[in-house]
């Protein structure tokens, strides 16, 4: 796998290979020193043309364990700021021997066209582009999920070349802007999971019917009649939002919001994930967030053991070969 910029793009196989091996990562994590020498000598560039904070520190902390050389370039305060375009910018961090560049960007579709552009020989990974993909997030939302409903009674984990089949997963918020809703809903679909969206008809995207999920306005028919096994509550992106997609914050609480009440209503089997940051109090209520049902804190554990997997796949595995 020479870069990984959609979850579109990942067969069943390739999908279980990535979790399986961040498994192997995920241990490491464990031992006294976490830290492999796996891609010494390689050259990673965070290149962040959007602010985060757990993603970049998660592919950083990924890249170090692994024993890479990091490179941190975010946007602001670049000459970026100048107007050099992504080609300068990647090209120039190329010269300076870059292997693999981990790409946040606010255009959809920015990786794609670093990878396959020529502009650099690096390898691409897709941390996030604008309203399309966020490949590694879902990555780690399947690796919590496998965990978790394969986990023996002795707390130990059953999950090594499982699927998620059948697994029920409700999906709720604003879907329209969300990469992590589209980066799920192809993975979780490959992986044999069913998927279903909640969210008022104005975040939803136009042809949400292509996604292979069902969809329901109102949150409470859809726990009704769907009896999930996991509820993925989205952040609410008020940075993407340029006119009113609904009320209030208020209004939007009570009805698509995981109020502690409707928290309470769920089995206590019932997961509940965040990619975060959370707007608590909007989307998600303390009581959900903070519960032993919550993974939330898992889901950033666990995304440095994915991201060690994807650049190990991405940079040291099968190098040279065309896939
Ligand atoms: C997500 C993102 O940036 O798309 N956050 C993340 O990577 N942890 C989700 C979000 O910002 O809502």
């Amino acid at each position: 796998m020479k870069h990984l910029l959609s979850t579109a793009d990942l067969g069943r196989d390739d999908a279980i290979r990535i979790l399986d091996i961040a498994e192997d990562m995920a241990d490491v994590s464990l031992r006294e020193v976490k830290k492999l020498p796996t891609l010494r000598g390689i050259t990673v560039v965070n290149l962040f043309f959007e602010d985060s904070t757990r993603t970049r520190i998660s592919f950083e902390a990924a890249a170090k364990r692994l024993s890479a050389d990091v490179i941190n370039f975010a946007a602001k305060g670049s000459s970026v700021s100048k107007g050099e375009s992504l080609k300068d910018t990647a090209q120039t961090l190329a010269a300076m021997g870059a292997d693999g560049i981990v790409i946040r960007h606010p255009a959809s579709g920015a990786p794609r066209v670093l990878a396959e552009s020529g502009w650099v020989d690096a390898g691409v990974v897709n941390a996030g582009d604008g309203t399309h993909e966020h490949p590694t997030q879902a990555l780690l939302d399947a690796f919590t999920m496998r965990r978790r409903l394969h986990a023996r009674a002795d707390g130990t984990s059953a999950s090594r070349g499982k699927d998620l089949d059948g697994v029920e997963v409700v999906i709720v918020g604003d879907v329209l802007h969300s990469r992590v809703a589209r980066s799920n809903v192809w993975l979780l679909r490959t992986l044999g999971a069913r998927v279903t969206f909640v969210a008022p008809p104005t975040l939803l995207p136009v042809g949400v019917g292509a996604f292979d999920a069902r969809v329901f306005y109102d949150f409470d028919e859809a726990l009704r009649s769907v009896h999930p096994d996991v509820v993925m509550m989205l952040r609410i992106q008020q940075e993407r939002m340029h006119e009113a997609f609904f009320p209030n914050g208020r209004e939007y609480a009570r009805s698509w919001g995981l109020s502690a009440e409707r928290f309470r209503r769920l089995p206590e089997s019932t997961l509940v994930m965040h990619p975060g940051p959370m707007n608590r109090g909007l989307e998600i209520s303390d009581e959900a967030a903070d519960s032993p049902q919550s993974t939330v804190l898992e889901q950033v554990t666990n995304g440095v053991a994915v991201r060690m997997a994807v650049l190990y796949l991405t940079l040291a595995a099968d190098r040279g070969d065309a896939s």
